[in-house]
């Protein structure tokens, strides 16, 4: 007889539905694969009798996620409810009792990672998270185990689902924005309170995670600048198209200069010097020149690119949001939790190694990048003028100005784009063209990524 691991899931929807079906059709391949069969013993869920898409016994069905935590067959957790309360109690009860966790569940990572990092060391036994960044995509093992011989010099990242999904439709169909979110939705890729998804946050988690792996101290979530994407309009993906960019909700992960110390560009600045470079973190929509790989990646699909120092460029691309996708994370980690509870050895990859203990998150005001902006104006002459006296006394250069034709009323648009400087000397600025009697709402402003 073959050894079997009994599974307890907390959580039956979008995610937990996908486990279980992707369970039942590819459980004899797995098994084939591993010499041991996964076997889903419990599953609690909110609502037992509700109708779901599939059938589970009514003899594993409970609405007592502790029925599934305590049951003594119940050898792997597999929380995949949602949320940062009652998921953490799940999570704590599984760990307290030596059972190895598996969870898709970067809200509660990125809150309370440390915590139940150490409760798993403390008790024995591992947390695994592949699902929880990037749906499908076989991200955290690159950076946890593949690239363990590299100091990684970039990451940026589409890393929500939801809103690229939203921007690619709105660019791709002229779509509006609440339609397209409705249709996220109901496909399954929005998380159950939507504005964690289009107010950035859901994207803020998962970098967190990608952040603390890749520079070795926890990120916390309250340190990462978030901009969401609620303020883009079609207008905008409409400029940006025209200049030969697409906008796209990016998360960018990397060391930068500091005041005093010179920009980490080369390797031997960034590895080994005893500078220990301040951390870009943060999630903001910005314009992706067309000619860039992130451009392309649309609807659902998510992309990370890391570089790392020895290996250089990497893409990891794949769908990043959805039942499949992200069961296929899940059954990846059940496998390495399976086989690590076969051999005795949960600490083979532990979740976390702290080994920065200097690390910090540079302050966003200290960044520099190029920007888009977009002004509501007067239309009448000495406009540009007055503009551009308050960047020229900023000392922030204009690489563009366009007033866009065919755009007639009391107001037209003005889009300029502006050579890299801080955001801090932008922001400053822009507070004071805002003022301008002629400029008639709030600046629309957006960074503009080159990837240099
Ligand atoms: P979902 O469709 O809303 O499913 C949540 C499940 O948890 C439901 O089955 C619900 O029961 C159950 N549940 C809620 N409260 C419960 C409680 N107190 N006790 C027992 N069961 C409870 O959510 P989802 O989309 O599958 O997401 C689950 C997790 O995966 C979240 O952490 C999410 O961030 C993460 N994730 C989602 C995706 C995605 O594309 N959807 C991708 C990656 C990661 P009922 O069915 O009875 O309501
Ligand atoms: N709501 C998330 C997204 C699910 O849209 O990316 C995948 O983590």
């Amino acid at each position: 007889m073959m050894e079997q691991v009994n599974l307890g899931l907390v959580g039956g929807g979008t995610v937990g539905g996908g486990v279980w079906q992707a369970l039942q059709r590819n459980g004899d391949l797995m098994a084939a694969r591993l010499g041991l069969r996964l076997n889903v013993t419990r599953m609690a869920v909110r609502d037992p009798r509700r109708t779901r898409g599939f059938t589970v016994p009514a003899s594993v069905l409970t609405g007592d996620w502790s029925e599934v935590v305590h049951d003594p067959k119940v050898q792997i957790v597999v929380e995949l409810m949602g949320g940062v309360t009652t998921a953490r109690e799940v999570v704590r009860a599984a760990l307290k009792l030596g059972k190895p966790v598996v969870t898709a569940n970067k809200a509660l990572l990125s809150a309370h990672g440390p915590e139940l990092f150490a409760l798993a060391a403390k008790h024995q036994t591992n947390l695994y998270y592949e699902a929880a960044v990037a749906g499908g995509i076989p991200i955290i093992k690159a950076l946890r185990e593949s690239f363990a011989g590299n100091r990684i010099t970039r990451i940026a990242g589409i890393v929500n689902g939801t809103c690229n999904y939203i921007l690619t439709r709105m660019k791709l169909e002229g779509a509006e924005f609440s339609d397209v979110l409705a249709d996220a939705q109901r496909l399954g890729y929005a998380e159950a309170e939507p504005s964690l998804d289009v107010d950035g946050h859901d994207a803020a988690h998962k970098i967190g995670i990608l952040a603390s792996l890749a520079h070795g101290f926890w990120v916390r979530p309250e340190t990462i600048h978030t901009e969401g994407i609620r303020h883009i309009s079609k207008l905008d993906i409409q400029f940006a198209a025209q200049l030969g960019y697409t906008i796209k909700l990016l998360g960018i992960i990397q060391p930068i200069a500091t005041p005093g110390s010179s920009q980490p560009k080369t390797k031997k600045k960034t590895a080994g010097d005893g500078q220990n470079p301040a951390i870009q973190v943060s999630v903001y929509p910005a314009l992706v020149p067309n000619t860039h790989v992130l451009a392309s990646v649309n609807h659902a699909f998510n992309a990370v690119a890391v570089r790392g120092d020895t290996v250089g460029d990497t893409l990891f691309y794949g769908r990043g949001a959805g039942q499949d996708p992200t069961a296929s994370s899940i059954l990846g980690d059940l496998a390495d939790a399976a086989l690590d509870l076969r051999a005795g050895n949960h600490h083979r990859v532990p979740p976390f190694v702290s080994h920065n203990g200097q690390g910090k998150v540079a302050p966003m005001d200290s960044i520099s990048s190029r920007f888009y902006v977009r002004l509501d104006v007067s239309d009448r002459p000495g406009v540009f003028a007055r503009i551009a006296t308050v960047l020229a006394g900023a000392k922030i250069g204009i690489s563009s100005i366009i007033q866009p034709e065919g755009h007639t009323g009391e107001t037209v648009p003005v889009i300029l784009m502006l050579d890299a400087a801080s955001n801090l000397s932008v922001r400053k600025a822009l507070a004071i063209i805002g003022k301008l009697p002629v400029v008639k709402s709030s600046p629309v402003v957006l960074r503009v990524e080159n990837f240099d």
